[in-house]
């Protein structure tokens, strides 16, 4: 066998060829020679816990693909529900697929009255949006009892319409709740990121939510969130929906696993980075700071991209489109500079730490007229589509229940001591 790997036991000597099969081993074959050895591997870092056929992602070459077509033509050409089809079915719909799917999903964007007005009117009145997010995902449970019928495909269908139609409407309930404005029903005659950026904003005069122009660049930031791989909120997906758990109550431990700093609460962080260093002469001493190993650069850096994310410069392009629209974001130039002072200097050159999808988002959504707390929402409304194309996936390759092994590294077996024994 040219592609593969030779191990041996050096305890009996016995020793095994495994073959290299898509850029991995297996770990079965790897169990035939040594089934008592586990691979300790914190962060999954060289583990493959599933195989996929979703996204394509090459990191080294910044590289992204959905389904196999590059993430810069779907930017340009496509729209967030054409993409979430494709995610879902592995190909893009034709003009009756897509009308059947864009049908139903609009016809799916109300939640049920007490959903509104018992369970989230009960939040605190300073709730993060993002909190309410999570839990107002997994209370949807508890309207749809048969979701948990998970292999019925009929089902599966209507829960995957509900949860990316639904989404959108949560979020800005959540948002409208947390300043006090009162909700504003979906309408059903306007295009997904149009009919949300209506039911966030109107009839607040000073957002320009009824422009055309911001509809299309939240629409493109929708596509370029809406999947990417086995990053940590879709593995939970993958992992909580490995115990056959409905659809919902997936959705909401991936939305919890998406809120964390590290991964989508980071676009968030980036701004309160930015509104922290002010201005651009204190860009170097702030660079100099994180070196020092006081916190980090917030939306640089990435566990898979060592090159420039490709989602990072459409951003870029997109913003543009929208400071047009909005006028230039104050805090644009600091963030500017900030990335011309990492991409020059070493310690992040030979990191390889690059801007990555959360260093420009925030700067548009914060133009757009989205108060901080809401950014990670914005992530969780599209990359629902990736969550679902992935627990769909998962399904339907007959995985096994996850349960990873440990290393042991505590006490060996000791007698119980009485308490009035104890030292
Ligand atoms: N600023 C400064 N140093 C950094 C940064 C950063 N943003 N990211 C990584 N490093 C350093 C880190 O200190 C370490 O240095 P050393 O080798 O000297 O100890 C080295 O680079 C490797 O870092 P790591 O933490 O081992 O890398 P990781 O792959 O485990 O973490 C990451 C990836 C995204 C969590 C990390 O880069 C980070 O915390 N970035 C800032 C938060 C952020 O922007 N998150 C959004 C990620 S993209 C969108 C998403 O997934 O939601």
């Amino acid at each position: 066998m040219a592609e593969s790997v030779t191990i041996t036991d050096n305890r009996t000597g016995n020793t095994i060829e495994i073959p290299i099969q898509n850029g991995g081993v297996s770990a079965a074959e790897w169990a035939k020679l040594l089934p008592d050895i586990w691979f300790y591997d914190p962060g999954f870092m060289q583990t493959a816990a599933c195989s996929s056929a979703i996204s394509y992602l090459d990191g080294d070459a910044g590289i992204l693909r959905y389904r196999g077509y590059p993430i810069e033509e779907l930017a340009e050409r496509s729209t967030y529900l054409e993409v979430a089809y494709l995610l879902l079915h592995g190909e893009l719909p034709d003009a009756e697929q897509y009308e059947r799917w864009r049908h139903d999903i609009t016809y799916h964007t109300f939640i049920h009255e007490n959903m509104r007005k018992r369970f989230m009117d009960g939040f605190h009145y300073d709730a993060h949006p993002m909190g309410m997010l999570v839990s107002s995902v997994a209370a949807l449970s508890t309207f749809y009892d048969e979701a948990k019928n998970i292999f019925d495909k009929d089902i599966r269908y209507w829960s995957t319409v509900r949860l990316i139609a639904k989404m959108p409407t949560i979020a800005a309930c959540t948002y409208r709740f947390s300043v006090g404005m009162p909700f504003v029903y979906t309408d059903n005659n306007l295009g997904f990121t149009a009919n949300f950026l209506r039911m966030m904003f109107e009839p607040r005069e000073e957002v320009a939510w009824d422009n055309p122009v911001l509809a299309r660049a939240l629409d493109i930031l929708f596509i370029l969130h809406a999947d990417h791989e086995q990053n940590c909120s879709t593995t939970t997906m993958r992992v909580v929906g490995s115990s056959h758990t409905d659809p919902y109550t997936a959705c909401a431990a991936a939305s919890a696993g998406l809120y964390g700093p590290r991964h989508g609460g980071a676009n968030e962080q980036v701004i309160r980075m930015l509104m922290e260093i002010g201005s651009i002469d204190q860009v170097d001493d702030f660079v100099k700071a994180v070196k020092s190993g006081k916190g980090r650069l917030q939306g640089f850096g990435h566990r898979v991209y060592k090159n420039y994310d490709p989602r990072a410069k459409i951003i870029k392009q997109t913003a543009d489109d929208v400071f047009a629209v909005t006028g230039r974001n104050p805090l644009l130039d600091i963030a500017l500079k900030l990335e011309e002072v990492a991409l020059n200097d070493e310690y992040f050159t030979s990191r390889r730490l690059y801007p990555n999808v959360d260093f420009y988002s925030g700067l548009i959504y914060q133009a757009m007229g989205f108060p901080l707390n809401v950014f990670t929402v914005l992530f969780a409304i599209p990359r629902t589509s990736g969550w679902l194309a992935h627990w769909t996936e998962m399904l339907d390759q007959d995985s096994k229940i996850a349960r990873p092994r440990q290393l042991y590294i505590g006490e060996p077996e000791r007698k119980y001591v009485p308490m009035d024994q104890r030292d």
